[in-house]
């Protein structure tokens, strides 16, 4: 790669987000003078391989780069001048898909020796990792983790000034920097980090280990970001977490997510409220009844049970049994009638029998969910359940998630028909990506339903019938 001459670290302030706000001048004149050198534009193309949150934080990257100069475009990896991977690690194929990319990308700095290849998010946070790109993918330039997105700026800074690789990991940090630039994927719709990390060391997971400790951010600063979303267009606003339901509990002035959501009520111009993810052993009944009183916040739960066996989930370290989890459902139901309930189910968890596959199944009937995400049980390394002896064989695992597939299939399925013939108020999100004659839009409940209509009806709540159920979405007509 080129060297560029410049000297500038004593220069720069060493307070956030000022620090990084100075990177960002610095780096927008080198590439800019680099656009010159080309005579062409610099582009950046970002993969995100994760969840909400990591979608999210690749917005925040996206408008690091988008600052700095670079135009950001989608699926052109071969071309850009810039490649980010947002890594996921929740699951080994989520792993095996970068290393997958990566050989790919080898050859294509070949041909452009100023490529910058940076890798970040979650799979980073673990060192077998870092080891492993250390020794057999050194073509990588940048590295950095989840604590530390928000230095993208110094770190590209510092490549520019340096032969080798830049490794940056933090372990963990009570850091949070805010006001930094942002893009936004969607301009009517926006997920909103309320909270980072998680404390609860469920056996399976890897997420506490890469994402480090929880820690809220505060409610003014959310409120301020949802007023400044709103005066922008924003709708809708998805408030992101790994356990939304312990929001605040740790902030100087502690606060409760029931009373974050009536402030978020409070915001002029958001019509729907959403969140995820909330962990049944923190779901409170001021929740509850926030939820049923509020004319905004959308009539859906996401309420992960990833096991219907007690034992399993007392092993797993859940805190709540299939009894609590049921008595909750109801109450749930009974307090929002017509609420559509979605989970996350786990299969093949280490020790389970028959008898316990079957008591997940009896939640899903019981429990009728409108969906469920549904994961072969994946070991990952570093956590309690990966070194049990007794994991489940691969063809046992197989035959229970068929099975499982089934029951959910067939209890959505009963869930979206009861729906049919309703009037329903819909955002509409996109043109139809099948038929252009056609729109697509997001009830309240969250379900998708296609009716006719054009690309100016993106961003705008409409009453739609529902005529036919299809499964998993709806054909409906604007009334
Ligand atoms: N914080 C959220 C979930 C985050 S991870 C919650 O607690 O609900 C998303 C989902 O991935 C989890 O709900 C779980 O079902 C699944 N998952 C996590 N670790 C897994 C593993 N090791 N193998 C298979 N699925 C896993
Ligand atoms: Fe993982 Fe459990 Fe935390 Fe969810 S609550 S992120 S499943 S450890
Ligand atoms: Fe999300 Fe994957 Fe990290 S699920 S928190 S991106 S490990």
């Amino acid at each position: 790669m080129k060297q560029i001459n410049i000297t500038g670290f004593a220069d720069a302030p060493v307070n956030e987000p000022e620090r990084q706000l100075y990177f960002i001048a610095e780096c927008k004149k080198i590439v800019s003078q680099m656009k010159v050198d080309k005579g062409r534009e610099l582009y950046a193309d970002i993969k995100t391989f994760g969840c909400q949150m990591n979608a999210r934080d690749s917005e925040k990257i996206t408008g690091i780069l988008e600052e700095i100069g670079y135009t950001v475009v989608e699926d052109d990896e071969e071309n850009a001048d810039f490649v980010i991977y947002n890594t996921c690690t929740v699951r080994e194929n989520a792993n095996l898909k970068v290393y997958g990319r990566l050989g790919h990308l080898k050859k294509s700095k070949k041909n452009n020796p100023d490529k910058i290849i940076a890798l970040c998010g979650c799979m980073m946070q673990e060192t077998h990792v870092v080891e492993k790109i250390r020794t057999s993918y050194r073509f990588v330039d940048i590295i950095f983790g989840t604590h530390n997105i928000f230095k993208l700026a110094e770190l590209i800074y510092l490549r520019l000034h340096s032969k080798s690789m830049i490794v940056d990991i933090w372990k963990d940090t009570n850091l949070i920097v805010e006001d930094l630039p942002s893009e936004r994927k969607f301009k009517f719709k926006a997920g909103v980090n309320i909270m980072f990390g998680c404390n609860n060391f469920c056996s399976y997971c890897i997420v506490p280990y890469v994402r480090g400790r929880e820690r809220s951010r505060k409610a003014e600063d959310i409120i301020n970001e949802i007023k400044a979303l709103a005066a922008d267009g924003v709708v809708e606003i998805m408030l992101l977490g790994q356990n939304v339901n312990s929001y605040g509990k740790n902030l100087d002035e502690p606060i409760s997510f029931a009373k974050l959501l009536t402030m978020v009520e409070e915001v002029e111009g958001i019509e729907r409220i959403r969140f995820m993810t909330s962990h049944p052993k923190d779901l409170s009944d001021e929740l509850i009844e926030t939820m049923k009183n509020s004319k905004k916040i959308c009539p859906h739960l996401h309420l992960p049970v990833q096991s219907g066996s007690s034992r399993l989930l007392a092993d797993m370290n859940r805190k709540y049994t299939k009894e609590h989890y049921l008595g909750l459902v109801d109450k749930i139901k009974e307090a929002i009638p017509g609420i559509s309930l979605t989970t996350d189910i786990i299969v093949g968890y280490p020790g389970e029998t028959k008898e316990d596959f079957e008591e997940t199944l009896d939640v899903v009937r019981k429990v009728e969910y409108s969906s469920a995400y549904t994961f072969i049980y994946s070991k990952r390394t570093g956590t309690v359940a990966a070194s049990r002896e007794d994991q489940i064989p691969e063809d046992v695992v197989k035959t229970r998630f068929d099975k499982l597939l089934e029951v959910v299939g067939e209890v959505s399925k009963a869930q979206a028909e009861k729906y049919t013939g309703q009037t329903v108020d819909v955002l509409v999100e996109d043109l139809d990506s099948q038929d252009e004659t056609l729109v697509t839009g997001r009830m309240a409940n969250n379900m998708l339903v296609h009716f006719p209509g054009c690309k100016d009806l993106i961003g705008t709540i409409v009453d739609v019938k529902l005529n036919e159920c299809k499964g998993f979405y709806f054909l409906g007509e604007m009334v």
